[in-house]
């Protein structure tokens, strides 16, 4: 089952901001995140918020969801506006759990009412996630047409063994044909998400799944260390010995191996985790995340953060959509973070980026820590000494790690 939240302060059941949160607003860009909780099954390796339909029975459905996060949608307009700094939408991204399984119909109705509500920037990126076995030419078709820019597919790996470790229900080349027929589809960027270090895999498995990813023409990929998350059937069946957990030595070397391969493809990195073609494949929506921009979520258990005040909504699907079927914010607590978590928040996250971090955050003590990160060979000598942290090759592996001794 999904962890659980903290608690926070409670959030008004008029959804209502402090000032603080509109204070400067204009100067902000504004992002939307629509979390949509299903899956037909679950993978052993994922503690995101989403159900099958035997956990949720009859307290919810697909329906009583969608009109929950229309309502929260209408509720963000009415929220937003009371700045009377009209911000349009610059990115909105539809994740999960499976939204392919919502179907193009429903993806685009999303879609619209956000237009309409809170209206959609010229050029706005939107994009969904997708499940290789939900997702078909139908499908990517329709939300091209509603408008849709950007998809990004689960797919994980190429090789049985390690989807089979992984329970993923798909065939190994599913995901592969579902980033072609995007691509015919006309959607104008697609990315393929990718997992190393699972029990049993091997540098050359890792490689195969790289290869086949660039091979799909894919103008974006992600990969991920697998988290071995507590409470999941991974790590249950970790605890018995079932399974070896992912070795720190394995994983910087399967990084590294991602880093080649992506290069040599014409992949760079803009932040740890993901390489883009070109900088307009950079997928938009996360680099707001990571840049500090305002973002509202829409869905159970979905963040949110806007001028500093963050807010998170009530986890169960049934609760959410109880909350806005009684005419109420779904939102369960929030925290107004200080200036001190601000500033540490943005050095831990822009650290991430290949742009960097300007030396001008740092104290003297962070910049003179800076001095001695570049020594070790963990930041670039030229980049700092033009004013910017950025990490090496060898500094992505530890990027955190950087970020925690540059903070006071
Ligand atoms: C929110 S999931 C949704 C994607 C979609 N449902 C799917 O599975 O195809 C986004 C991505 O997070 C990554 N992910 C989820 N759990 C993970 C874990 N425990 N360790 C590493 N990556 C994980 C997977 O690569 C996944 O594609
Ligand atoms: S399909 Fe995606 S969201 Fe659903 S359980 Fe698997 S990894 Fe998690």
């Amino acid at each position: 089952m999904p962890s659980a939240l903290p608690d926070g302060e409670p959030v008004p059941v008029d959804g209502s901001l402090p000032d603080q949160a509109y204070e400067h607003m204009a100067d902000r860009s504004l992002s939307l995140y629509i979390h949509v909780p299903f899956c037909t099954t679950r993978c052993g390796y994922c503690d995101f918020n989403t159900y099958t339909a035997g956990e949720l029975g009859t307290s919810s459905s697909p329906e009583s969801w969608l009109d929950a996060a229309l309502a929260e949608i209408n509720l963000a307009a009415t929220v937003l506006a009371v700045s009377g700094v009209h911000r349009p939408v610059e990115t909105v991204f539809v994740g999960g759990g499976t939204p392919s399984l919502l179907g193009g119909r429903t993806l685009v109705t999303l879609l619209r009412a956000v237009d309409d509500a809170i209206g959609l920037a010229p050029g706005a990126e939107v994009t969904t996630e997708a499940n290789p076995e939900s997702t078909d030419p139908d499908l990517l078709a329709a939300i091209r047409d509603g408008g849709y820019t950007r998809v990004s597919i689960g797919m994980q790996s190429i090789v049985p063994h390690v989807l089979q470790v992984l329970d993923r229900r798909h065939t190994p080349g599913r995901a592969l044909e579902a980033a072609a027929w995007a691509r015919q589809a006309g959607l104008e960027h697609v990315s393929l998400d990718l997992i190393y270090g699972t029990p049993g895999e091997s540098d050359d498995d890792f490689r195969a799944s790289l290869d086949a990813a660039i091979s799909a023409g894919v103008d974006h990929i992600s990969a991920y260390s697998l988290i071995v998350e507590p409470g999941t059937q991974l790590a249950r069946r970790v605890a018995k010995g079932e399974l070896a957990a992912p070795d720190d030595d394995v994983l910087a070397k399967r990084y590294l191996i991602a880093d080649d391969v992506a290069s040599v493809a014409g992949l760079s990195w803009y932040e740890v985790s993901n390489w883009a073609a070109r900088e307009e494949a950079r997928c938009r929506h996360n680099l707001a995340y990571w840049t500090g921009g305002d973002w509202w979520g829409i869905g159970p258990g979905a963040h949110s953060h806007v001028g500093g005040v963050r807010w998170w909504n009530r986890k169960h699907p049934a609760a959410y959509a109880a909350a806005l079927a009684a005419g109420h914010a779904p939102g369960q607590g929030r925290e107004i973070l200080d200036a001190a978590t601000r500033l540490e928040e943005r050095i831990l996250l822009e650290l991430r980026l290949s742009s960097g971090l300007d030396l001008a955050l740092l104290s003297d003590r962070g910049r003179a820590q800076a001095q001695a990160e570049a020594a070790d060979g963990l930041l670039d000598p030229a980049a700092l000494a033009a004013g910017r942290a950025v990490v090496t090759r060898r500094g992505r592996l530890l990027a955190d790690g950087i970020a925690l001794r540059l903070i006071d």
